[in-house]
């Protein structure tokens, strides 16, 4: 192999293994995978939980858990209502906001 050949390869193999390292992001966008286990790092802060709670920890990107996918679905809620408090120059929301430490937040006092 011609060593220019050889350093393309190397190149394309480099491009892929990076492409493939995040495999099932949906609605998160980034692209460092430190980026996404410090996000990981917060979330599970303010739902109180580890990461097996939402995750089969041997493959990160596998969504059988059913708590990784209401997960997806309040990322994007809350990222939709970042909209709005951004149209209102209002402060960011986040999980904490209604979690507080829980995975289960508490309902009003009147819809016990
Ligand atoms: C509350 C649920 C929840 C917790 C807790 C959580 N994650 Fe995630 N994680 C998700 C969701 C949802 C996605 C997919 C996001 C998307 O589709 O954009 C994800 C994606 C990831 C990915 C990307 C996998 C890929 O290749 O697609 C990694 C890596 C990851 N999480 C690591 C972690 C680590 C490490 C922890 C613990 C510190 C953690 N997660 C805790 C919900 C969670
Ligand atoms: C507007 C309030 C609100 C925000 C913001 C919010 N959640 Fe939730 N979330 C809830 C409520 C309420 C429930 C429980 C539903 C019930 O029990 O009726 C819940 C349930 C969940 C569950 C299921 C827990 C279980 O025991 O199965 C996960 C996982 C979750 N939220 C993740 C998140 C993550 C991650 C974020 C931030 C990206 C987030 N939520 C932001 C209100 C919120």
């Amino acid at each position: 192999m011609k060593k220019s050949t050889f350093i393309f390869f190397l190149f394309l193999s480099t491009v892929f293994s990076q492409k493939n390292e995040l495999k099932n992001l949906k609605v998160l966008s980034y692209t460092k995978k430190s980026d996404v286990v410090k996000y990981m790092k917060v979330i599970s802060k303010e739902l109180g939980v580890k990461c097996s709670f939402c995750h089969v920890t041997k493959d990160y990107s596998d969504d059988k858990k059913d708590q990784k996918k209401v997960a997806r679905e309040m990322i994007i809620m809350t990222m939709n209502a970042n909209k709005t408090m951004k149209t209102l120059n209002f402060h960011e929301i986040s999980c904490w906001v209604c979690h507080r430490g829980s995975n289960h937040p508490l309902h009003p006092p009147s819809k016990k």
